[in-house]
């Protein structure tokens, strides 16, 4: 079965059973800033998992289009893939485990035909620190479910993963219960790591049995949630009944199921077929294609295929969505993703033009379900085509720098001329360097005319250009702000006053891009498309203006990053935060160290401070001089306190 009937089969299979069919939300998440990609189903429904009522009823089934970064370097092996349709069945207190468990088991016997001889199951074992008993109605359910069918129903308790490995899988064993990493689910993890206010719960997941050979270096015996390749986990019924509050966990006002299936994991364990490259049509369809035109075989170079296949159609879906290739957020994910496709098409001998026809394979796979793929056909291949173009020009800058750098370590050997057995570290760290011509490329050109030169040295060069480039980044910062100066200071107070001011005026989108602060004036970089009015700007000099009249108490708080991300506080773009990290917030009036009241805050912000410990503090009246471009998106102004 392909996976686009296979997709049709699943929801088909919910409508019939009262949901409504909902369409995908974007890959860009909408209003939530805290991450780059929608990357599980759950994201774009948390509202309604909390109680606000959707339109469409308590009953939805959807696939959701989910893309993970962080998989990125994980990508080569026959599972991992940055782009993947999440399947979803969703209880807004409706329905609960009595329903949902029968519902999807019978999915996957009748309707896709899985043997349930290949299929084990977990539940959550409860954890007493808080307050939540070990799942029987599931393992009730499940032994009823197995039994029916007459094959083993037994239920193994298994705790930690690590005792999985130590224990293994009992005889008849077919129900597992593991404790909170394995079986509860929410956006933040286990329960510890939950903010104040996130909902999850126990799940119960559904692992297919490829039956292969147990590979001990996972750990002494397999069982269902080793990583060995025997088992593929395809489904996840999440019964979100829980929230973290300040005193413990709660139940929420009404009991949600939240199921994530892995469209692709069912269409792989439908084929028995281990690999996700082979078992996927929009993937092997790739693969054929990339075969046809490199004349090698995909077993002769799986890494560099499956790399290719997966990544292009994850910049293809991001296109359609509306990113473009670029320097920042979103559109550094879909640059990344091209050029390595393009740099692992020269690995495979393929001709420039090759991944635009691949794109109009996947293109043609997918748009009956999700048409922005066809609405946007020309502009995702110009996307595509431009980005290849531009990489190879890059390649071509590098290339001829790199020879010529070869050239003047070229020497007589007896008659011939050969080049010398290394090339100084620090040219070949300069071609490196100067025009991202990327590393092992280098490596690869250097090998081919027989020479090399010292690695290590390289990377310890390109280690220190980091460090001194962030060195700048920070010292230009500290131009700002390491000069305490009460002028300074006040400008950075109102620096934040602004940033909401902004938000307030022009909308949730606009985020700080760069600041820099002196005792004259501040600066800040922000994105937003068009030039501002001359009534925006007054309506926000009139915001910031009425917060430093009002007087509000500055205040400086330290927290876990996580419950300063759950309330929404401002973060510096790229910044990676330590788990503990200090916020400012101004007002409301009252707000004191004692009680912050930081979710009634006008301003929320990571940031190290220093700050007035009151607006009032702040002299004179807020005006802001100039407006104008920073680059493309990007908006800059310069403001002073007259
Ligand atoms: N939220 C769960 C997951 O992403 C199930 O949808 O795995």
């Amino acid at each position: 079965m392909d996976t686009q009937a296979l997709r049709k089969k699943y929801l088909d299979f919910f409508v019939a059973r009262g949901h409504a069919a909902i369409p995908s939300a974007s890959l860009v998440p909408e209003n939530d800033p805290t991450t780059l990609f929608t990357g599980s189903g759950m994201q774009p429904l948390l509202p309604y998992l909390l109680g606000e009522r959707h339109p469409k009823g308590t009953r939805l089934t959807d696939s959701q289009k989910s893309f993970r970064a962080e998989d990125i370097e994980e990508v080569g092996d026959n599972r991992h893939t940055t782009f993947f349709e999440m399947l979803g069945n969703w209880s807004l207190g409706d329905y609960f485990k009595q329903e949902q468990l029968p519902w999807f088991f019978e999915f996957l016997t009748k309707e896709v035909g899985l043997d349930p001889n290949k299929l084990y199951v977990t539940v959550f074992d409860g954890a007493e620190d808080i307050g939540v008993p070990r799942d029987e109605e599931s393992i009730e359910i499940w032994r009823r479910l197995f039994g029916e069918t007459g094959i083993s129903n037994g239920f193994q308790e298994v705790g930690s993963e690590e005792n999985g490995y130590k224990k293994g899988m009992e005889d008849g064993a077919r129900i597992f219960s593991y404790d909170a990493k394995k079986n509860w689910w929410s956006r933040s993890g286990v329960p510890d790591n939950m903010p104040v206010g996130e909902p999850g719960g126990p799940d119960s997941e559904v692992f297919y049995d490829f039956e292969t050979e147990h590979d001990s270096s996972w750990g002494e015996h397999c069982h269902p949630n080793c990583d060995c390749g025997r088992f593929l986990e395809i489904g996840n019924s999440v019964f979100m009944e829980y929230t973290k509050t300040g005193k413990g966990f709660e139940k929420l006002a009404q009991k949600n199921v939240d199921f994530g299936g892995g469209l692709e994991r069912i269409a792989a364990a439908s084929a028995n077929e281990s690999d996700m490259f082979l078992a996927v049509d929009s993937l092997s369809n790739v693969i054929k294609h990339l075969e046809e035109a490199s004349n090698k075989y995909y077993k002769d170079d799986l890494k560099s295929f499956r790399i290719i296949a997966d990544h292009l159609r994850g910049a293809v879906f991001m296109i359609s969505d509306g990113v473009r290739p670029s320097n920042t957020e979103q559109g550094y994910f879909a640059r990344r993703l091209l050029r390595r496709s393009v740099q692992y098409a020269d690995t495979l001998g393929i001709q420039e033009g090759t991944l635009v026809e691949a794109v109009a394979i996947i293109t043609d796979t997918y748009k009956d379900h999700y048409p922005e793929l066809e609405e946007r056909r020309t502009e995702i291949e110009r996307a595509v085509g431009d980005e290849e173009a531009r990489f190879r020009a890059t390649l071509k800058r590098g290339l001829s720098k790199l020879e010529k750098v070869m050239l003047k370590h070229e020497g007589e050997v007896g008659n011939q001329k050969e080049f010398e057995k290394a090339i100084p570290a620090n040219e070949v760290f300069e071609v490196i360097t100067s025009d991202g011509f990327p590393k092992e490329l280098v490596a690869e050109i250097l090998e081919e005319h027989g020479t090399k030169t010292e690695w290590k040295e390289v990377e310890a060069l390109i280690l220190e250009h980091k460090a001194k480039s962030r060195a700048g980044a920070e010292q230009k910062f500290k131009g700002g702000l390491a000069d305490h100066s009460n002028a300074t200071t006040q400008l950075h107070t109102a620096h934040h006053l602004l940033l909401k001011a902004l938000q307030i005026v022009l909308g949730g989108h606009v985020k700080q891009r760069g600041s820099n602060i002196t005792g004259e004036r501040l600066r800040i970089d922000f994105s937003h498309h068009e030039k501002l009015s001359d009534e925006q700007k007054a309506e926000v000099e009139r915001i910031v203006n009425d917060q430093i009249q009002a007087k509000l108490p500055v205040l400086k708080t330290t927290l876990p990053r996580r419950e300063a991300e759950a309330l929404g506080a401002e973060q510096e773009f790229g910044q990676k935060y330590p788990d503990i990290v200090n916020v400012y917030s101004i007002g409301p009036a009252g707000a004191s160290p004692d009680d912050p009241r930081l979710d009634e805050s006008f301003s929320l912000e990571f940031c190290g401070g220093p700050h007035v410990s009151n607006t009032g503090e702040i002299q004179g009246v807020f005006r802001i001089k100039k407006e104008k471009a920073s680059s493309a998106e990007v908006r800059r102004i310069r403001g002073v306190l007259e």
